[in-house]
C-alpha cells in the first residue's frame, strides 16, 4: 500500500476546521496541516452556542479554511485521495454546511467521500497520536457528550455508559452561569476552584455505587443552585468554595463510574497486561479531572492516554483520520446522497 492523503472537514458545533492527514504505509498517521477557527466570540454574549449563528459562521469560514489547510500542506485538491466530512451528531445547520462542501469537492475532484461520525473521530484519535492498538476504553467528556466507550475496532464500538441528563461540560457551563462566571464555564469554574474549600459543601454524587456505568449531573447542578441561592449575596470566596466542592463531587463520581469500567475491562480482557484508558473532549483540559483519571489508572494498572488538548477538543484532523482508518480497513465510501444526522449514536 502507498501513503493515503485525505482532507478532513469538521463543522458539527462551534468550531470550523479543515485538515490534511496522511496515513503512511506502516499505518502511522501524520497531521500535515490542521486549521481550526473557534466561534467562541460569536456565541459568548449568548452564554451558549446559537445554532443559526454557528451555521452562518461555518458558511463564511469554511472555504478559506480548506484553502489554508491545503496551502499549509503545499498541495492542491487534486492531490488528496479522499474527502472526509463530519455527518453527525451535531447541529444540523453546521453539519449541512460541512457535508455539502465535502460532497461538492468529492464530486468535482472525483474522490471518494467518507461521511464521518464525530464521536468516531474522537474515539480513534489516540491511534493517530499514540499508535494505540485495539481494544481500549475511551472516555469522552465534552459540552455535548459524556460517554464511556469500548473501542474494539474501526466501526466496532460498545457504549458502556452515557449521561442520562446533562453532559459533563454542560454541568460546568450551567454551574458557571448560576454563579455569574463567564462562558465557557469549564475554565472559569476550574480557575475559581483553585482558591476554594472543596469540603465546604457536600454535593450529591448521583449513581455512585450502581452497577451500570451511566452518569447523571443534573442533580448536582440543582444542588449548586440551592447552595448559591441560600447564600446571598455570594462573595468571591463562596463562589470559589462552591466551584471546588462541585469539582470534588465530579471527581468522586468519575472515580466510582470509571473505576467500575476499568474493572469490567480487566475482567473481559485478562490477557492484556497494560490496557489503556483514553480521554477526549474539552473537559479533559481540567487538571482536577485529569489527575483523578491518572490516579485511577495507576491504581488499576491502566495506561492513561490524554492526546494533546487541541486534538481532544473539536478538530478536523480526527475526522480526516477516521476516514483514513475506514479506507485502510477496506470499508466502503459513502454515496453522494448520504444525509447529515443531528442524532447519531
Ligand atoms: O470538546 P469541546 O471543546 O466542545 C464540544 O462540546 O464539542 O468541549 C467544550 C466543553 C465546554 O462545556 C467547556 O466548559 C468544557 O468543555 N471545558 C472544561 C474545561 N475547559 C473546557 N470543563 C472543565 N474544565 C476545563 N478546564
Ligand atoms: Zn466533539
Amino acid at each position: 500500500t502507498r501513503p493515503l492523503r485525505i482532507l478532513g472537514i469538521e463543522t458539527s458545533c462551534d468550531e470550523t476546521a479543515a485538515s490534511i492527514v496522511v496515513r503512511h504505509e506502516d499505518g502511522r498517521g501524520e497531521i500535515i496541516s490542521d486549521v481550526v477557527l473557534s466561534q467562541l466570540e460569536e456565541h459568548s454574549a449568548f452564554g451558549g452556542v446559537v445554532p443559526e449563528i454557528a451555521a452562518r459562521a461555518h458558511v463564511e469560514a469554511l472555504d478559506g479554511l480548506i484553502e489554508e489547510a491545503l496551502s499549509r500542506a503545499g498541495i492542491k485538491l487534486s492531490d488528496v485521495d479522499a474527502v472526509a466530512a463530519t455527518a453527525g451528531p451535531g447541529l444540523i445547520g453546521g453539519l449541512l454546511v460541512g457535508l455539502m462542501t465535502g460532497k461538492a469537492i468529492a464530486m468535482s475532484a472525483n474522490k471518494p467521500l467518507y461521511a464521518v461520525n464525530h464521536l468516531e473521530g474522537h474515539a480513534l484519535t489516540a491511534r493517530l497520536t499514540d499508535g494505540l492498538g485495539f481494544p481500549y476504553l475511551m472516555l469522552l467528556v465534552s459540552g455535548g457528550h459524556t460517554q464511556l466507550v469500548l473501542v474494539k475496532g474501526v466501526g466496532d464500538y460498545e457504549r458502556w455508559g452515557t449521561t442520562i441528563d446533562d453532559a459533563l461540560g454542560e454541568a460546568f457551563d450551567k454551574t458557571a452561569k448560576l454563579l455569574g462566571l463567564p462562558y465557557p464555564g469549564g475554565p472559569a469554574v476550574e480557575k475559581a476552584a483553585r482558591t476554594g474549600d472543596a469540603t465546604r459543601f457536600d454535593f450529591p454524587r448521583p449513581l455512585v455505587g450502581e452497577a451500570r456505568l451511566d452518569f447523571s449531573f443534573s442533580g448536582l447542578k440543582t444542588a449548586v443552585r440551592q447552595a448559591a441561592t441560600a447564600i446571598q449575596p455570594l462573595t468571591e470566596q463562596d463562589i470559589a468554595d462552591i466551584c471546588a466542592s462541585f469539582q470534588r463531587a465530579i471527581s468522586r463520581t468519575l472515580k466510582d463510574r470509571i473505576g467500575r469500567g476499568l474493572a469490567r475491562f480487566r475482567e473481559r480482557s485478562p490477557a492484556l497486561s497494560e490496557p489503556s484508558l483514553v480521554v477526549a473532549g474539552g473537559v479533559a483540559a481540567n487538571q482536577v479531572i485529569r489527575s483523578t483519571l491518572q490516579d485511577l489508572c495507576n491504581e488499576h494498572r491502566f495506561a492513561f492516554i490524554a492526546p494533546p488538548l487541541n486534538l481532544c477538543t473539536d478538530n478536523a484532523a480526527m475526522i480526516a483520520w477516521a476516514g483514513l482508518e475506514r479506507m485502510a480497513a477496506g470499508l466502503p465510501a459513502d454515496p453522494i446522497s448520504v444525509a447529515p444526522r443531528s442524532r447519531w449514536p
